[in-house]
């Protein structure tokens, strides 16, 4: 129904997801310690206080869930945890432990208190889970011997550690895993004025020139998320270079905003597609995930990962049990008309 070539979630400047071009500058924007995390005031509080009990007691930490959409920094706090507890970061993910016996491996190689994050945690098979259990409550390994009637298990201890885990879905994990961590970490979206002072750190270490109100243009149109934030950034960079002076300001950051076709609110031309697409071919919904997705040319599942969230959070669009509904703010947003087809709100 429409052309794709511009709407590849891949190469999409406002994708909350990593992307392979985020590799090298994510490395060396990434704080190391806990004071140059921006904003979370609530978790870094509570992060403190039992990561200095923790050392004081002379204990690993107790076992952490991050949770929170992408973007956000899980896998920057739980380095940061790491490093405020001195020990090793040793990093894996739920796809990536296939077999019972490669986290098993990963386990008794680990040295006294060291930390061991685990990425995507909800997609543990299982088998892998069940070998988790004891290693998280009692330091302990169950090794089945033999096979048949004469098979019989062993348990091996293993040195004390530190499991972090990290999901976008919660909801997936199951009630067991769950359980047995002793800290909870939901991160929540950051606002305007925690992005900006991100935006400032990242561009003293790259370099850039931002002063305050070119950082906060940035920053309002970056969704909540800092990797969003890091990234336009970036590209606000090129504009700056080859069409101004070379400093971020309020006016060279939205020429390149515009460029970019991202508006005020952080949407760009998918999200606008989206939402155009159920007011005209729909009449603003109520319409099937599978049915708009198939019209805009995108998978459902990331319609509903990436482009849904944000959308929903800032009220232009609502799921109901009948399919999904642009809101008269959405319709607002477009500058489209609403001509009486919906009665839902
Ligand atoms: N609180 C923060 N302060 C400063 N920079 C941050 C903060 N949180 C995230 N960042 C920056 O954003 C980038 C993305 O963060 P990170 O990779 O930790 O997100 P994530 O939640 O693990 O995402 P995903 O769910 O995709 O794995 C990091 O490289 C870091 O530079
Ligand atoms: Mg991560």
């Amino acid at each position: 129904m429409f052309d794709n070539d511009e709407m590849d979630y891949e190469s999409r400047i406002v994708a909350s997801g990593y992307t392979p071009e985020d590799n090298n500058i994510e490395l060396s924007l990434r704080p190391q310690r806990l004071d140059d995390y921006v904003g979370q005031e609530k978790v870094k509080e509570n992060l403190r206080i039992y990561i200095e009990a923790a050392k004081n007691r002379n204990e690993p930490l107790d076992h952490v869930l991050l949770y929170g959409p992408p973007g956000l920094g899980k896998t920057t706090l739980a380095g940061i945890i790491a490093n405020e507890m001195g020990v090793n970061f040793r990093v894996t993910s739920g796809p990536a432990i296939e077999k019972p016996g490669d986290l098993a491996a990963l386990l008794t190689n680990l040295n006294d208190g060291d930390v061991l994050f685990v990425d995507e945690i909800h997609r543990l098979s299982r088998a892998v889970e069940e070998v988790l259990y004891p290693a998280m409550e009692d330091n302990a390994l169950d090794i089945i011997i033999g096979k048949g009637p004469s098979a019989r298990s062993i348990r091996l201890d293993l040195k004390r550690f530190t499991l972090i885990g990290a999901t976008t879905r919660a909801g997936q994990l199951s009630a067991p895993l769950r359980d047995r961590f002793g800290v909870l970490f939901r991160l929540e979206l950051y606002t305007p004025e925690e992005l900006a002072g991100i935006i400032k750190r990242s561009a003293g270490i790259l370099n850039i020139v931002a002063d305050d109100d070119g950082a906060l243009e940035i920053a309002s149109r970056s969704r909540g998320t800092p990797r969003i934030a890091n990234r336009l950034l970036k590209r606000a960079r090129d504009f700056a270079e080859v069409f101004g002076k070379g400093v971020i300001d309020l006016e060279s950051a939205r020429l390149a905003l515009n460029r970019l076709e991202i508006d005020e609110l952080g949407l760009d031309n998918i999200d606008r597609l989206l939402l155009s697409s159920i007011i005209k071919f729909y009449k603003g919904g109520p319409v099937g995930l599978e049915t708009i997705a198939a019209a805009i040319g995108e998978e459902a599942i990331t319609i509903e990962d990436v482009y849904e969230p944000y959308l929903m959070q800032i009220g232009f669009l609502s799921r109901t049990p009948r399919g999904r509904v642009v809101t008269p703010a959405g319709y607002a947003h477009l500058g489209i008309p609403m001509e009486g087809q919906q009665r839902l709100f």
